[in-house]
Formats: structure tokens, C-alpha cells, sequence
């Protein structure tokens, strides 16, 4: 048996190629179109493992997908390639709309075309596995009961419409043709090879070069944050056991406002790696906020837990500190990511903020 992944030379991608055939020697074909965000270095582990085909191309490309579902024949469709970036969906959301609605539907079409020509057990068998996130439910007030599964659509960045749009069309594909598929809507994830444009590497990147951490307005909103490791184990399980049709809802039972997260990787920057300089806190500065920028979101990962037994197996205190480490022991990893192109971002995004008063 194969499963044919997208997007897995990405962040959450790699992490969840690498641990499946960590676990099994189930082979893995890999359709990736290497954006900004792909990086093969994340996969290097795997040189010359047959057990993992990499495949360069767009989830767009009709022909492609249908060929590579043709050959390898497989038994799932596990679909992380994705535009991921809140920030990016606000200075150019074309690219999301092409990506995260046009893509999934391409690949629904040929996920259906597929599964229509299995017979018996094959049929049977064959999962499309989409991956969401929490932020398709919009904003949460302080006080407010945690995401659940029924909670109501309201995205409110380009990103969230446009992966809103793509759970909707996954929905649609299961009702209307009976294709048998699965969501996951997960709340931010942490940890190894996390690009280092997101909050987190962002901050241990910057903090080690001596550079401003930039914190988006008043640093009180909150996000639950999930060690990617966790969410990788959380997909296989519903893969394997989820009911079809389902959403679950996936998540680490840890809010944290964004100056905490800054705070605790500080604070273990300075353990592990102190500055001569002075406190890694000395270098947090306030700047223009997002536009739209949620407040709040919360998991309520009770179903997944209820009806698969699923629990995270790192604490926040846990996966933090292995996440700080990965970073401090693989500075190359991160020096190279920063290319050209990186920096072009940075300066897109953080010139135009300037110092908040
Ligand atoms: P990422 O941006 O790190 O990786 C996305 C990958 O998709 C990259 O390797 C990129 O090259 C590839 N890709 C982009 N467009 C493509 C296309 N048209 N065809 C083929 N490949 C393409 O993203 P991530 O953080 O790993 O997120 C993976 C998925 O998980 C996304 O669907 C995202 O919405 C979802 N998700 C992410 C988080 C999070 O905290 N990062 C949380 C919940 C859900
Ligand atoms: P991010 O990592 O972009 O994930 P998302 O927007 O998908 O939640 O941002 C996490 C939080 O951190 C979000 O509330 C925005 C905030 N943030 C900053 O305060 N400063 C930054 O430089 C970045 C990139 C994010």
C-alpha cells in the first residue's frame, strides 16, 4: 500500500513524512510544488530511501495528479500543500485562492475520479484526508466556550476564507458524491522545521541575531499552540479510525496570549543560550498590528479524544524546550532558509510597521 501526501516539504508536511516512515514502511509518494515554503533540506533523512518519492509539481495540474494517482494507486490522500501565511494572504491573497480553493478542488476531482474506478476493498479503503485549520471559525471573545466542531464559519483573513472555502468544498464532495473524506482543523502548530517567518522561529531567529522581536499590537491576543508531532499522530489516527464525512477538531489545551510565547522562549533562550548582551526580553518591540487580527482561538479537542482516543503527548513546558533546542542545533537549517527571497519578505512586511509608540 502507498499514501500520495501534498505539500510535504513543508512545515507540518515533512514533519508528517518523516514520522510515518518512522513508524512504517509504508511508502510515500510526495507532491510538492516547492514554493517559498517547500524545502527538500527538511526531507534529507530519507536520501535514498525508496520508501519515499518525491514528486515536484502543482496540486493544480490536473494531469499530473491523475497520473500519479493512476501509478502509485494509493490508498489515501493525505493534503497539506497549502498558501499558509496570514501575513502573506493580506499583501497578496491571489496566490490562496489558486492554491487553497482552485487546488483542492482539482484534487477533489481527480481524488473522485480515482476512487470511482476502485472496486471492492480498494474502494472501500480509500480515504481523502484534508487539512485544516481552527482559524475557519473566526474569532473567539475572552470568555467565550472553545471551538467545537459545529461552531460556525466566520474566517475573517484571506487565508481562513480560503481554506473555509476549501473545508466547504471537501464537505461537499462527501455529500454530494459520496467521495470518502475526512477534515482536521487544527490549532497552531509548533516545533521543528517551522518556517522562520511564523511567530515562534521568527522570535528564536531574530533573538539569536540580536534583532528587534516584533510583537503585532498589544501582544494579548491569544492562540492554542500544538507540538506538530502531535498533530502528525492526530492525522493518522483519523486516517486510520476517523468516521467519514467527520470533521475533528485537533488541538493542545494551551492558550497563550503571544507576549507569554515570547516571554517563555526568551526565557529559554537565555537558559540555553545566554547573551552576553543582556536578557533576550531587552529586544521585544511593539509594532503596527495585523489587519483583522483575530483575537482569540481555542480548541475544544474533546471529539477526536472521545471517539479516537487521541491526547497530545507533549505539554506546552515540554515541546517548547525540544522546539528551542531543534533551532539552537540547526542554525544551518535556518541560515539557509534565509535567502534572497526571504529577506525580501521581511522587509515587505515589517518596514511598513515601524516601531509602535
Ligand atoms: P507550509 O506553508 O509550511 O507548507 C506548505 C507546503 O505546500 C509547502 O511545502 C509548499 O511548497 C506546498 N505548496 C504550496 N502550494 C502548492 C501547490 N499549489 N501545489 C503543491 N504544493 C504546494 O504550511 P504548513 O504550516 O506546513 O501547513 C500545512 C497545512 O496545514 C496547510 O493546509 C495549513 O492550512 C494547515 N494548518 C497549518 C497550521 C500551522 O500552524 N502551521 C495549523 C493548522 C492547519
Ligand atoms: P503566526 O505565526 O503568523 O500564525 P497565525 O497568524 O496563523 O496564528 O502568528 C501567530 C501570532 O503571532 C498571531 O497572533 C500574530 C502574531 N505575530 C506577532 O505578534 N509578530 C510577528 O512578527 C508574527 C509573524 C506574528
Amino acid at each position: 500500500m502507498t499514501i500520495l501526501v501534498t505539500g510535504g516539504a513543508g512545515f507540518i508536511g515533512s514533519n508528517f513524512v518523516l514520522d510515518w516512515l518512522a513508524t512504517c514502511d509504508e511508502p510515500v509518494v510526495n507532491l510538492d510544488a516547492l514554493t517559498y515554503a517547500g524545502n527538500l533540506q527538511n526531507l534529507a533523512s530519507l536520501s535514498g530511501d525508496a520508501r519515499h518519492v518525491f514528486v515536484k509539481g502543482d496540486i493544480g495540474d490536473r494531469a499530473l495528479v491523475d497520473s500519479l494517482l493512476q501509478r502509485h494507486q494509493p490508498r489515501a490522500l493525505v493534503h497539506f500543500a497549502a498558501e499558509s501565511h496570514v501575513d502573506r494572504s493580506i499583501l497578496g491573497p491571489a496566490a490562496f485562492i489558486k492554491t487553497n480553493i482552485e487546488g483542492t478542488f482539482t484534487l477533489l476531482e481527480a481524488a473522485r475520479t480515482y476512487w470511482s474506478g476502485l472496486q471492492g476493498e480498494a474502494r472501500a479503503r480509500f480515504r481523502f484526508q484534508h487539512v485544516s485549520t481552527d482559524e475557519v471559525y473566526g474569532s473567539l471573545a475572552p470568555d467565550a466556550e472553545a471551538f467545537t466542531e459545529t461552531h460556525p464559519f466566520e474566517p475573517n483573513s484571506p487565508y481562513s476564507a480560503s481554506k473555509a472555502a476549501s473545508d466547504h468544498l471537501v464537505r461537499a464532495w462527501h455529500h454530494t458524491y459520496g467521495l470518502p473524506v475526512l477534515t482536521t482543523n487544527c490549532s497552531n502548530n509548533y516545533g521543528p522545521f517551522h518556517f522562520p517567518e511564523k511567530l515562534i522561529p521568527l522570535i528564536i531567529a531574530n533573538a539569536l541575531a540580536g534583532k528587534p522581536l516584533p510583537i503585532y499590537g498589544d501582544g494579548l491576543q491569544v492562540r492554542d499552540w500544538l507540538y506538530v508531532r502531535d498533530h502528525c499522530s492526530a492525522i493518522r489516527e483519523v486516517i486510520e479510525r476517523g468516521r467519514l464525512g467527520e470533521t475533528y477538531n485537533v488541538g493542545g489545551w494551551n492558550e497563550k496570549t503571544n507576549r507569554e510565547i515570547v516571554d517563555t522562549v526568551c526565557a529559554l533562550l537565555d537558559e540555553l543560550q545566554p547573551d552576553p548582551a543582556g536578557p533576550y526580553s531587552r529586544l521585544i518591540t511593539f509594532v503596527k498590528d495585523r489587519p483583522g487580527h483575530d483575537r482569540r482561538y481555542a480548541i475544544d479537542a474533546r471529539k477526536i479524544e472521545r471517539e479516537l482516543g487521541w491526547r497530545p503527548a507533549e505539554t506546552f513546558d515540554t515541546g517548547i524546550r525540544k522546539t528551542v533546542r531543534w533551532y539552537l542545533d540547526h542554525r544551518d537549517w535556518v541560515a539557509a532558509v534565509q535567502s534572497g527571497g526571504y529577506r525580501d519578505w521581511v522587509d515587505a512586511n515589517y518596514t511598513a510597521r515601524a516601531a509602535a509608540e
